[in-house]
């Protein structure tokens, strides 16, 4: 399911708390929530130094082809045209089917602003790949928990930091799941790309700029210039 932006406006009551918690729970849980939904970009920190290291150091995830591929942060650098991730975080919407798995928080994405259409990030159960989806596309797979380090900078899934950015051909990289801290051998193996160069990443929030207030209605006295002057 894609999620409108008007849905928006009912999330923070989807994580709302049990009866019976203090006054003073709930007003800590209300900032918990809204900083799990500050919109946040991500990019990918490594700390090795050979050539592809500093390559795919400080790129920034983009969502193309169903993929999550890494890009230059300024979109105008980018020879292939992909939307920039803008991500935040919020209870995974599981199925009846699905609800024992209780997989926490999921890290939906806007795949696109006109019109804004959210999207789930979610690893693929068995090739690992970073992809994005509707609940359909998603719900077989691995969709969360995601979370943060204690600093919030750090994005984890399960549990693990750990992701793998694979060059799949000449300077296009795309994002694995390091579920298994192998650096992703296992799983590149069984995919015949351990010819593909590979660096061991982190993903890093980013928290965006807010978009600017939406202009006020003016309540007393209006000063505004142009304005004809009767006096
Ligand atoms: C999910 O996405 C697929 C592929 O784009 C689409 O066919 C399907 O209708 C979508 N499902 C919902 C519930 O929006």
């Amino acid at each position: 399911m894609v999620i409108g932006l008007l849905a928006l406006t009912s999330i923070p009551t989807v994580t709302g708390v049990a009866f019976g918690v203090s006054e003073q729970r709930k007003s800590n849980q209300r900032k918990e929530d809204a900083r799990r939904l500050a919109k946040f970009n991500i990019d990918v920190e490594c700390d090795g130094e050979t050539d592809d290291d500093r390559d795919v150091n400080g790129r920034r995830l983009v969502v193309r082809n169903d993929k999550i591929y890494l890009d230059h942060p300024n979109p105008t650098d980018r020879s292939i045209p992909a939307f920039t991730a803008l991500a935040f975080y919020i209870e995974y919407p599981e199925l009846d089917e699905t609800k024992h798995l209780d997989r926490g928080l999921g890290l939906p994405t806007y795949v696109s602003a006109n019109p804004p259409l959210l999207n789930w990030i979610f690893a693929d159960e068995n090739t690992h790949e970073l992809k994005y989806g509707n609940r359909t596309q998603s719900v077989a797979h691995i969709v969360g928990p995601w979370d943060w380090t204690e600093d919030e900078r750090v994005i984890t899934l399960e549990g693990s930091k750990n992701f793998v950015a694979v060059e799949e051909s000449e300077g296009e990289w795309a994002l694995y799941f390091d579920g298994d801290g192998d650096e992703c051998g296992a799983i590149l193996e069984e995919q015949g790309k351990l010819d593909c160069a590979f660096v061991p990443v982190r993903m890093v929030r980013r928290p965006a700029e807010e978009p600017p207030p939406p202009p006020q209605q003016s309540s007393g006295q209006a000063e505004g210039e142009g304005q004809g002057k009767s006096g």
